[in-house]
Parts: C-alpha cells; sequence; structure tokens
C-alpha cells in the first residue's frame, strides 16, 4: 500500500467497539496482516498449557535457597546441623560441599557470572548462599529458615546516587564514548539557547506473572530441565558449560512462558543449582523462586543518570547533543544499560557525544528489561527536548518534526525504513494536537486540569540466524518446529500464520511446536527481533516442504502430475495444480501424499542474520515510533492519572494485528508504570529490596490505565526479507515515560526529571483550578 493510501485508510477510523483499548483497521481476510487470535490461546485459557513449574515426577523434591541478610561481607560458618535433622530434608549444599560449578565460557550468555556458592564471600543481600533440598516445598522452607549463618560483615554501598568519582570520559576507568561527531563541547558552548540537565530512573524489577522455576530430571548422564527460558538454545549452551556436560546431554524445555521482559533471556543461578542438586540426589528437584527473591535474584533494570545537553539556535536546529550517562551494575558484573542506544541518530546534529560509564553497588546483577538503555535513555533525552521546545517557545512536535533525517548520521547510512515523521503526524492528527494550547495549566475538562505531551520513541530492529522444520501431513495438517519459544507474544501464531500464507493450509491446521532445545535451533525471544528471526526460516521450510511434495507428485505412479516437470505445478489453497491453470483444477495436496505412500512432506528451513538476503548491511535499521498523553491533573486533592495514550509505531510489517495491538498496549501499561510507580528500594540499612513484594512494588491495574489507542503505520522494511516484519516487543516502551512528564509539565508547570513521578513532586504546582 502506497503511505498516502495507508493514510487514507488508517484516517478513516477504527470499525472497533468503543473500549479502553481501540484496535485499528487492518486490511481484512489476508492471512498475514489481519487479527488471526492466538493458536496457543485455548490451551492457556483451559490450563492445559504447562509452564516451567507445572512439570511434576515421581520421587520430585523441592530446593529452597537460603539467602543471605548481609550485602557484603565474608560468611564465618553455616551451620545446618539441626536442619538437616529436620522432616524432609535430603540434601544441604553450601559453599564447602557443593560439587564442582564451572563458569560460563563464550558461546553463551550467562546472567551472573560467578558460580553459585563459589566461595564465603557475600557481594549484594538475598545472595544464595545455601540451597536446601526436601520432599516437601514446606518442609524445604523450613529448613532453609533453621540454617544458622555466621557473617563478617563489611562496607557496603546501595546509594541511588550515581556521582561517584570516577576519571574522565575516555580515560582508563572513566566513561567509555559510546558514539561522537564534531565538537560537541565547543558547540554547545557557542549555543544561543542551552538546556543542560541531569534526569535519572530508578531501578525496576521485572515481575512477570510467571515466576522463575527449573524442574531437572536426570536420566543417567543425561538431564531435562524445564526451564521458564526466553532462550532454549543459549540456556542449553550456558547449562553444557557450567555442568560440564555435553551439549547432547541436555535438553531445555519452554513451552509456555508467562512473559519475562528480558528477565528470563539469560541463565540465573537457580537453574544451575537445581541441575546440580537433581544430579546429585538422583531426582527430580524443582527450584521456584517466591516473587520476593525476584527481586535479588533474577535481574533488575539498573538506576541511571543521565545528563544531556543540547545546544540550539533559536529555530530549533540542533547545534550539538551530548548525553553523558552512568548506572549501576554490581560486585559481580558489568553490565551496562546502554542509554544512548538511540541517541546517535535519533536527529540531526553535526556535533554530538554519548558517553556511558559504570557505578558499582552491592546489588545483585542487572539485565536488559523491556528496551534496555534506550527506554531510560529516551526519557532523560525527550524530556530535554519538551524542555528544549519550552525555551524555543515552539511546538514539541514541529521542533522534532523538523530535526528528522533520513541518514543515520553515527555512521552516514540511510535507514532502511523510517517514518517517524510519519508517525508524528498521524499521532497528532488521532490526538487533536493542533487544540492544544501550550500555556501551563491551560486546559481544563470541568475542574481537572488537562495536560498533553509528547514524545519520540525508538529501538532496533535486529534480525539473526535461525533454523525450522515444516512437514505437510497426510491428514491435512501442517506441522513447523524451532528451537524458539513464545513468551507471550504470539510467536506460535506468527509461525503458523506463515506456513499458512505460504501453504493455504488453514492456521487451526498447522500445529507448531517450540520451546525445546532439540528441535532447529532458533532465535531468543530478546531484542525485539524473534518475529523478524524465525520467520524467514519458516517461509524457506515451508518453501522446501511444498519442493518435496510436488517432486512427489511428478514421480509416484498414479498421481495426475506423474512424469510432468515440478517446475510446472504449484500448491495454492493447499491444492497443488497445475501453475497456468486454477488451483480447483487441482487435487488436494494430502492426496497427492496418500499416493505417494508418505506421511508428510518435510522441508528444513534456515535463514541468516540481517543482510543475509538483502542489502541491510549498507542500511541503518531501526523501528521508530510517536507517543501522545494526556494526564488529569486535579489540583484540589493532588490527583494525577494518565487518561489518554495514542501511540504510533513504524515497525515495518505487521503480520497480526491482536498479538501486536497486545505487544505495545502493554508496553504502554508498562510506560505508565515507569512513570508513576515503579522503584526497587534497596534499604540503605542492609541492602535489602525491602518492596519485594506486590503490596509495596506498585504496578499499575486496570483502575490507573488510560484509554490507550494504538496505530501501526504498517510499512513493510525492505531489509528484512519477503514479509518485511520488525519485531514490536519494546518499541511500544519507548518514550512512554517522557511523553507522561511533558504531560504533566503542562498541566503543573512542575518539571520532574527523578522517576517516579510522586504527588510530593506536583505539590509545589502553583495551578489552581
Ligand atoms: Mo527483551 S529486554 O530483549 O526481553
Amino acid at each position: 500500500m502506497m503511505f498516502s493510501e495507508y493514510l487514507d485508510f488508517i484516517q478513516s477510523g477504527t470499525n472497533a467497539p468503543a473500549s479502553t483499548l481501540t484496535v485499528p483497521s487492518a486490511p481484512p481476510s489476508a492471512i498475514i496482516g489481519n487479527y488471526i487470535p492466538r493458536i496457543d490461546g485455548p490451551r492457556k485459557t483451559t490450563g492445559v498449557a504447562a509452564y516451567a513449574a507445572d512439570y511434576n515426577f515421581p520421587r520430585l523434591a523441592y530446593a529452597v535457597p537460603v539467602r543471605s541478610t548481609i550485602a557484603s561481607g565474608k560468611i564465618l560458618s553455616i551451620d545446618s546441623a539441626a536442619a538437616s535433622k529436620l522432616p524432609g530434608v535430603l540434601l544441604i549444599l553450601d559453599h564447602s560441599n557443593v560439587p564442582a560449578i564451572f563458569k560460563s565460557g563464550s558461546g553463551g550468555r550467562i546472567s551472573e557470572s560467578r558460580p553459585p556458592l563459589s566461595d564465603d564471600t557475600v557481594y549484594y543481600w538475598g545472595q544464595y548462599i545455601a540451597l536446601v533440598v526436601a520432599e516437601t516445598l514446606e518442609q524445604a522452607n523450613a529448613a532453609a529458615s533453621a540454617v544458622r549463618v555466621r557473617y563478617a560483615p563489611d562496607k557496603f554501598n546501595v546509594s541511588t546516587s550515581l556521582d561517584d568519582p570516577m576519571p574522565a570520559i575516555g580515560a582508563e576507568g572513566g566513561p567509555r564514548i559510546v558514539s561522537h561527531r564534531g565538537d560537541s563541547d565547543a558547540a554547545f558552548a557557542s549555543a544561543p539557547v542551552q538546556i543542560d540537565a541531569v534526569y535519572t530512573t530508578p531501578a525496576e524489577t521485572h515481575n512477570p506473572m510467571e515466576m522463575h522455576a527449573t524442574v531437572a530430571v536426570w536420566k543417567g548422564d543425561k538431564v531435562t530441565l524445564y526451564e521458564s527460558s526466553q532462550g532454549v538454545v543459549n540456556h542449553l549452551n550456558v547449562m553444557a558449560q557450567v555442568l560440564g556436560i555435553p551439549k547432547e546431554n541436555i535438553d531445555v524445555i519452554s513451552r509456555f512462558i508467562g512473559s519475562g521482559f528480558g528477565g528470563k533471556l539469560f541463565p540465573w543461578p537457580h537453574s544451575t543449582l537445581c541441575a546440580v542438586a537433581a544430579r546429585q540426589l538422583n531426582r527430580p528437584v524443582k527450584f521456584m523462586l517466591a516473587r520476593d527473591m525476584m527481586f535479588s535474584n533474577s535481574g533488575h533494570r539498573p538506576r541511571t543518570e543521565q545528563r544531556v545537553r543540547l545546544g540550539a539556535m533559536p529555530d530549533g536546529k540542533l547545534l550539538s547533543l551530548q548525553h553523558d550517562y552512568r548506572n549501576h551494575t554490581s560486585l559481580v558484573d558489568n553490565v551496562t544499560e546502554n542509554c544512548g542506544e538511540a541517541t546517535p541518530f535519533l536527529y540531526s546534529t553535526a556535533n554530538l557525544r554519548v558517553s556511558s560509564g559504570l557505578v558499582k553497588r552491592n546489588i545483585g546483577s542487572p539485565t536488559p528489561m523491556r528496551g534496555p538503555g534506550a527506554v531510560p535513555g529516551l526519557y532523560a533525552l525527550e524530556s530535554a527536548m519538551d524542555e528544549l521546545a519550552i525555551k524555543l517557545n515552539m511546538d514539541p512536535v514541529q521542533l522534532r518534526l523538523g530535526l528528522d533525517t533520513l541518514t543515520d548520521e553515527s555512521n552516514g547510512k540511510p535507514f532502511s525504513s523510517r517514518h517517524l515523521k510519519e508517525c508524528l503526524q498521524v499521532g497528532a492528527d488521532k490526538f487533536g494536537w493542533s487544540k492544544r494550547n501550550p500555556a501551563i495549566g491551560s486546559m481544563r475538562d470541568g475542574d481537572l486540569i488537562l495536560g498533553w505531551g509528547v514524545a519520540c520513541a525508538s529501538w532496533g530492529a535486529g534480525r539473526g540466524v535461525s533454523q525450522c522444520n515444516v512437514s505437510l501431513r497426510d491428514d491435512g495438517t501442517a506441522r513447523a518446529s524451532s528451537a524458539t519459544q513464545d513468551i507471550g507474544t504470539g510467536t506460535y501464531t506468527v509461525i503458523a500464520q506463515v506456513v499458512s500464507d505460504r501453504t493455504g493450509i488453514p492456521v487451526e491446521k498447522v500445529d507448531v511446536v517450540l520451546g525445546d532445545s532439540s528441535l532447529p535451533p532458533g532465535p531468543m525471544s530478546g531484542g525485539s527481533t524473534a518475529t523478524a528471526t524465525v520467520i524467514p526460516s519458516v517461509m524457506d521450510a515451508a518453501d522446501a516442504a511444498i519442493k518435496t511434495l510436488l517432486a512427489a507428485a511428478v514421480s509416484t505412479n498414479g498421481s495426475p502430475f506423474f512424469g510432468r516437470d515440478a517446475a510446472s505445478l504449484a500448491l495454492t489453497n493447499a491444492r497443488v495444480h497445475l501453475k497456468d491453470q486454477s488451483p480447483d483444477s487441482g487435487v488436494p495436496y494430502e492426496q497427492v501424499l496418500k499416493l505417494a505412500k508418505l506421511a508428510g512432506a518435510d522441508g528444513e528451513g534456515k535463514s541468516g542474520g540481517y543482510g543475509s538476503d538483502t542489502d541491510g548491511k549498507n542500511f541503518s535499521n531501526h523501528s521508530f515510533g510517536a507517543q501522545f498523553v494526556e494526564v488529569q491533573w486535579d489540583p484540589g486533592i493532588a490527583r494525577l492519572r494518565v487518561s489518554r495514550v495514542v501511540t504510533v509505531i513504524d515497525g515495518g510489517r505487521i503480520i497480526n494485528y491482536l498479538p501486536a495491538v497486545n505487544q505495545i498496549a502493554g508496553a504502554v501499561v508498562m510506560g505508565v508504570g515507569m512513570a508513576l510507580f515503579e522503584e526497587t528500594i534497596y534499604d540503605p540499612n542492609n541492602g535489602h529490596a525491602i518492596n519485594d513484594n506486590f503490596a509495596d512494588y506498585i504496578v499499575p491495574t486496570s483502575a490507573d490505565l488510560p484509554a490507550i489507542d494504538v496505530h501501526f503505520l504498517d510499512i513493510p522494511d525492505p531489509m528484512m526479507g519477503h514479509y518485511g516484519a520488525r519485531g514490536i516487543g519494546e518499541i511500544g516502551l519507548a518514550g512512554v515515560a517522557p511523553a507522561i512528564t511533558a504531560a504533566v509539565y503542562h498541566a503543573t508547570g512542575i518539571r520532574v526529571r527523578s522517576l517516579p513521578v510522586r504527588i510530593e513532586d506536583l505539590l509545589p504546582s502553583k495551578v489552581l483550578v
């Protein structure tokens, strides 16, 4: 579709019923780009879907960790004598008796590089220092709390101020330069209009519905790990290394996953400990984290402190952009929150510097969380842009439109497909931005003050290597399999759609098998790359299976196509027919298989990474978006609500509107949490994440949520292969928080530069009704 046609189409309105979530119109009838209900939906809603901790086996034992109650120091002694005499206790491991656990080398990524129970040193509150295994979960819990530990505590640091002294940018041990061009210092100094502000974002903890869990089952020297993992192949590679066993002796199963948000990308120590305990006991062992453990032992988004300096001309031309940030990391790993992910290419400017520094704290290791880097980074950059627009007395949409560029100025490459401008224009139109009065507190709805804010979104659009098998079965069904997994994003359904699109076999007759590391290796569900990565291999496999089928059609005695050239045949609507005749003239494909006495026609598919089948390497590849937000501020009772969000996403071609809208709307919800609620608080007295539960760690509920209106430009990215689809798991979160704080400023006159926004921040507002 031409973009102008597309504009007409989306501007013609939506046919969805009025609801909190407005679902956009999609092109009708096509299998690709339509509304296809998830094929795994019935299994989930009827409780048939098995998540990691749902697996039970005869003689299953339960593991519960003993966690450190200091944040730094030495373990003097661990007294397990009393605990080991309690009923049902089978095994207690600590650093003195744990079997060998090896370090993870190359070829796989682990979350915490220090093997668990390595030695007597404690680096953070909650660190696993022992593991109790018992016949029942209750017995294991009781015994874990009966283990007596004596410590020699050291000083520790969980300070939220990240202003630790460090060498200059670029110097040894100092922040490293991530990107630079021109002379940003000189250009900033000479700029007639300057913004110089520091923005901070708090530690946030991933809180997927499903807790991390492992069930380890050994048969001889082979182990099966039922795991909640965003990457079964990586999990296998890492576990082979840490357990010191061949890869072929491990199978990792993650059939269903109650989301992960990045917290389940790379293996955590519980998986290793579970496998080790099960091996030692020669019994199946289950280790499920309790919710509170997830606040110390399975990652978080680290705290960031970001200084943004913008130098501009009065007309809005950007002379200089500097984004210097640091994030906290743990004592045991160096995890960078790459806040400058989008900064080098989002806006046109000749002079730029992005630098990144790390600060050590006594906390568990951070890990990627939905839109790692870009999401907190865009909070800072887009907040500074809003401040610049106000200082220039310019409309914030106009300022951004004027700085749009179709060349990635960080590397000189054109973007494969960048439609940020259209995102802003469509969003402004849908939102009604032209009715905005920029004066603070000037817009009312009865007794409520309305604030309107905008921010841009960006996230990388990667694509990796993948394999897939497709089999066209003699019963009229097809089976597709790949060692990727569906973390709740719709991967099962998207794969079925591609098979259906290639073969004409209806989606409901396509059986998709994922979440098993023994299948042909597929991608991680991470970095918004799974869809773009897996579907070219599915297409390749489906086409290979069709080739097998057509070869059988021409070589089988009695087949209506016997003796013909296979190249003269096609498979359409699940019927084999002569290419130059209609599908109706042919026969159902399963008839060909039956004649050939074949149970199925199989095809193996493979696809390379980005640029393997296109000219992609000569292009810069990113997704974009625009977030428009309305807040309602009631100054009488200091009540702030996000009332309306319009989000427009340039995420390539949309394969399935239902899960796609769901991804973006879910991300907007997470953005409301980021802006107004979420913060993991480490107690300065002991380093404990004290709000490690759903009562104290606040996430948005339905009552907190705005009307969410999701739009996709739906413009295929020509560099992503045949379907032109990019992943969209993360882009929807980018830009939400700065659009909210911009709206808060518009309503209240208060600029909040440290998330989350608190009511206390807004009490000094001079805006009154
Ligand atoms: Mo995403 S942070 O790669 O799950």
